[in-house]
């Protein structure tokens, strides 16, 4: 990857960094064979998981999961960026530091940006200071609830009235008007005669990223009027796939608890932390991503998505089952009573009673499950209740990491959890399971979710592929002139694994289980973790070896099984286009497999029928609310 500095400049600036040296500097080591054990300083323990190897010169926690090269550790450490943690290293060893001119431009207009961001939020701060002008925002905000403590806590602002405050405070203080736009802090007029202020007569939330620097903005208005929230626009810095409002209040707390809490507004995230629950952080205006769940991965083993009504949460419970099943993170569900969101909830009955409700959350899976119970006692017709038993196989099947060998016993789990409480024979739903997964196979329905189920059973395989690939390849980095002709990056459809594979290719030393020369120019700590997670599951394969045997082993056998997966991969989509331009229907393998599954819908449409699910606080709010989800 295009860094700041050279590759040499990192090996050189690593090698004088012995990494048992450094993490001594930090706390004491223990001695244990050939490694070096600690307590892990990144999240609670007992008995020692985190693992220092000097032969390796990498670390590794088999409790968090959290590993990587020096610099990854120090970056960790510090709450630093991976050039700050160069720089430290590089300083430490008395090395001096060439940069890449080209990559300092870059870091240079991200690092003015940032500087803009930071007064803008100090400008805001002192708008809410402000004697007569900032007396609206501070009258809102205690009329919220909010203590001074938690005001400054979360750095909380006040724009006040007006077109052109921030422009003004600009021009005083040397911020041009292509800065304050790029930061979108402005906003160019119609007719073109100039900018206006983006945020006026608002609250000012600053949103910061995990090292507590401010990315973007958002604003309250003080009334009813509308939009009642603004906020930044994507910025090279701001993106709202990835932010996490209220992260570093979070952080502590939630590496404490190993648990976050995601919920939806700024003040579900504020009241909470002032009444004492300090381990929630809120999206932005958009469902959870796959980067926000990889961000609380580091921090988390569980993620409870909060709902502020069943209404929500069931629009929103798909998207956590495919969460749930395709990250090793436990992701749960709660939905808070009486139709209130946390904020709300929190002010009427404290912490307390917003613990007792993250505390009855349920796993994805068995809320989805619940789901589709009531769908199924609601549902007036055959066709209705089919789609709803459909729904849940369709869930587990959507799981790519499902099709893992470790995950298969979950998912026989499941078959066997909805065959004893729906009475369906066990075969019968495999049979169902079996047509749906065939890549040509389109349920009878024809569902919305039906159609692109293909897909995400391909998916599944395709990420088996990748892992099996990466996890020979850390272990084997020289193999991967010949791995290229065969699998050209652009087949790695899996984000992380992609990064590792370029970091891999690129990567100049290339010694084979030389994995620390691999994380060393990596910037992102969970790319880090990957590549040593992979780096480690291969060694352990090596180890169960008989040392006499000579001839390839079983990292070259995986490699061979991987590559086997690609081609069969593509042989079958190239089958499958084939057959979709000639317009030929899929084969519809022997007896019916709908026709048990249509009878015991029936049989179930005939007791009693209950009412449609919708609560009427759900209702009430589904009418008022603008729905957004
Ligand atoms: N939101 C937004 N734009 C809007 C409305 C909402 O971006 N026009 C986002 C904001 O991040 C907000 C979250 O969605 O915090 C939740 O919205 P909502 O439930 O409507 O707001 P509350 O958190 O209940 O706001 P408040 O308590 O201030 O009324
Ligand atoms: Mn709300």
């Amino acid at each position: 990857m295009p860094g700041l500095f050279s590759n040499d400049i990192l090996d050189e600036v690593a090698r004088a960094n012995d990494i048992v040296e450094v993490v001594s500097g930090y706390f004491p080591l223990k001695r244990a064979g050939k490694d070096y054990v600690a307590l892990c300083p990144f999240h609670a323990e007992k008995t020692p998981s985190f693992t220092v190897s000097p032969a390796k010169q990498i670390f590794k926690c088999f409790g968090c999961g959290r590993g990587g090269s020096v610099f990854n550790f120090v970056m960790a450490k510090e709450s630093i960026t991976f050039p700050e943690a160069v720089r430290i290293l590089a300083e430490r060893a008395g090395i001096e530091l060439r940069e890449d001119p080209d990559a300092r431009r870059k870091t240079q207009g991200r690092r003015r940006l940032r500087d803009v961001l930071t007064w803008a939020q100090e400008r805001f701060q002192a708008g809410l200071a402000h004697p007569t002008l900032g007396t609206p925002g501070r009258e809102y905000l205690k009329q919220r609830g909010l203590a001074d403590e938690t005001i400054k806590a979360f750095g909380l602002g006040f724009a006040p009235e007006g077109w052109d405050n921030l422009i003004r405070a600009g021009a005083r203080d040397g911020i041009g008007l292509d800065m304050l736009e790029q930061a979108g802090l402005v906003i160019p007029r119609n007719d073109g005669t100039g900018y206006y202020d983006r945020f006026r007569g608002r609250a000012i939330f600053p949103i910061f990223d995990a090292l507590n620097r401010p990315i973007g903005f958002g604003g309250r208005v003080l009334g009813d009027e509308e939009p009642k929230y603004l906020n930044s626009p994507e910025t090279p810095l701001f993106h709202k796939k990835e932010a996490l409002y209220g992260l570093p209040q979070a952080r502590e707390a939630i590496e404490a608890d190993r648990r976050a809490v995601v919920v939806e507004g700024y003040f579900d995230v504020i009241t909470p932390w002032q009444s004492g629950v300090r381990t929630c952080v809120a999206t932005l205006g958009t469902a959870l991503t796959d980067d926000h769940i990889q961000a609380l991965k580091r921090y988390a083993d569980e993620v409870v998505v909060v709902f502020d009504s069943d209404l929500a949460g069931r629009r929103a419970a798909d998207r956590a089952m495919e969460l749930f099943l395709a990250h090793d993170v436990r992701i749960l569900v709660a939905v808070v009573p009486e139709g209130k969101d946390p904020c709300d909830f929190c002010t009427l009955h404290g912490a307390d009673g917003f613990r007792q409700c993250l505390a009855g959350a349920a796993d994805a899976f068995k809320y989805k499950w619940d789901l589709v119970q009531q769908d199924l006692d609601a549902a007036t017709n055959p066709a209705a209740r089919e789609r709803a038993l459909r729904a849940m196989l369709e869930s587990v099947l959507k799981a790519p990491a499902l099709a893992q060998q470790d995950l298969r016993l979950q998912r026989d789990l499941i078959l066997g959890h909805m065959s004893r409480t729906l009475g369906i024979p066990e075969a019968t739903l495999r049979a169902e399971f079996r047509r749906l997964r065939r890549p040509a196979g389109r349920s009878a329905a024809g569902t919305e979710v039906g159609r692109n189920l293909p897909d995400a059973a391909h998916r599944g395989r395709q990420w088996v592929a990748e892992r099996k690939l990466l996890t020979a390849l850390v272990c084997r980095p020289s193999a991967i002139e010949d791995v290229l002709d065969r699998v050209p990056p652009e087949r790695i459809e899996t984000p992380a694994f992609r990064r590792l594979y370029e970091a891999i290719r690129s990567s100049p030393s290339a010694g084979d289980a030389d994995v620390a020369g691999l994380v060393r120019g990596m910037e992102d700590p969970a790319d880090a973790s990957l590549a040593v997670e992979l780096f480690e599951q291969g060694q352990a394969m090596e180890t169960v070896r008989n040392p006499a045997d000579t001839g390839p082993g079983p990292i070259e056998h995986l490699l061979e099984e991987a590559l086997r997966d690609f081609k069969k991969i593509e042989e079958e989509a190239l089958l499958e286009a084939r057959r979709q331009a000639r317009g030929q229907a899929p084969t519809q393998g022997g007896a019916d497999p709908n026709k048990a599954l249509k009878e015991f819908a029936e049989a179930r449409g005939n007791e009693a029928k209950k009412q449609a699910f919708t609560t009427p606080a759900a209702r009430k709010r589904m009418s008022g609310d603008s729905g957004q989800a």
